[in-house]
């Protein structure tokens, strides 16, 4: 097991909650040393309800040692939400700064603060002056540019951040194209924090790619990776793919996690639409994944899901080693 390199499970909003998380640490083990949680959305007034918290409830939440993340560009609705987070026990909070889409951007949120350098400081010091943890970031290159980031850089290093998880992408590419490397190679060169590379590792090969050519960074972040491949977080830990009977153990991780949404999800829609989400990426792993995609989609009660479901697993499903 490499205890050299720090893995680091990507916030993916729909799908990476509280129930995803401990239902994915039973079944593939503590191979995660930091979660970071899908964003919670700041809020106007003093008071936080505590059900706007509820996907990081401490009692829900013993798997990965979590940090939860802030969508936020109003520093005193995010003074209160971090004070009301660190209040539940969190020593450390992530600034979402990459969100690419368009509807939170164009209001200045996420991805959408990155062309203005001074609105990023000017929050920054109002938030590192009054939080009672540490604060993480989490950008991407810019909104509209890669160079936006250069800008940011002396920014952010003015600040005492935990570290600084760099998503190799600007906001407008979404998740189009490739992560620019030239560019994240330049930027983790200037900063002055402990830098988390972010985007596309997908396999151990791109992984060792990656890890042989950024030789300074040790902290890794895989988001929708670990929904296409749940074995591969472990693989790279491994540093080799030993897992046998994968088809038999991703049918009990998947019966669990469904199991769970239809405890937790009220309807009959809800679960199905939840686990239909589910196998967008979990289809990326089967020879006849998109076919398999196409009938779980149809399916329209709970019993049809689970049939279909266990037909695949049974009888069709064919893993890309
Ligand atoms: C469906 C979805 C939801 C996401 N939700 C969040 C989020 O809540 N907060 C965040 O910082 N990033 C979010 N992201 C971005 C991922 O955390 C990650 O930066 C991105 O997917 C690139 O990493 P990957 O190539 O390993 O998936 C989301 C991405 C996807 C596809």
């Amino acid at each position: 097991m490499r205890t050299d390199i720090k893995l680091y499970l990507a916030p993916l909003r729909g799908f990476t909650d509280a129930a995803f998380r401990n239902m994915y640490w039973r079944h593939f083990g503590n191979v995660f040393d930091v979660a970071v949680t899908p964003f919670v959305t700041s809020v106007k007034g003093k008071r936080i309800k505590r059900t706007h918290l509820k996907d990081i409830w401490p009692e829900n939440n013993s798997a990965f040692p979590l940090i939860p993340q802030i969508l936020s560009k109003d520093a005193d609705h995010f003074i209160t939400l971090a004070k009301a987070m660190s209040e539940m026990g969190y020593r450390c909070i992530n600034w979402n700064l990459g969100c690419p889409y368009s509807m939170i951007a164009k209001k200045g949120r996420g991805s959408g603060l990155l062309p203005y350098p001074e609105q990023i400081d000017a929050i920054l010091e109002k938030i590192c002056a009054s939080i009672p943890c540490r604060l993480s970031v989490k950008t991407r290159l810019g909104r509209f540019s890669g160079d936006e980031i250069f800008k940011l850089m002396p920014i952010f290093n003015r600040f005492p951040l935990s570290e600084l998880i760099i998503h190799a992408r600007t906001g407008v590419q979404m998740y189009e194209g490739v992560p620019d490397l030239e560019r994240f190679a330049q930027v983790s060169a200037l900063s002055n924090h402990p830098v988390v590379y972010n985007g596309d590792i997908t396999s151990l090969t791109s992984f060792a790619l990656l890890a042989n050519r950024f030789k300074t960074v040790n902290r890794w972040m895989i988001g929708r990776s670990v929904l296409a491949n749940p074995f591969l977080p472990m693989i790279i830990k491994a540093g080799e793919d030993h897992i046998d009977a994968k088809v038999a153990k991703m049918k009990r991780f998947h019966d669990d996690l469904f199991q769970t949404y239809c405890e937790i999800l009220y309807g009959p829609a809800h679960p199905t639409d939840r686990m239909k989400g589910f196998w967008s990426y979990f289809a990326r792993s089967y020879k006849n994944g998109d076919k398999f995609l196409k009938k779980i989609r149809k399916t329209k009660s709970i019993t049809q899901y689970q049939r279909v479901a266990d037909r695949f697993f049974e009888q069709e499903a064919q893993f890309i080693e």
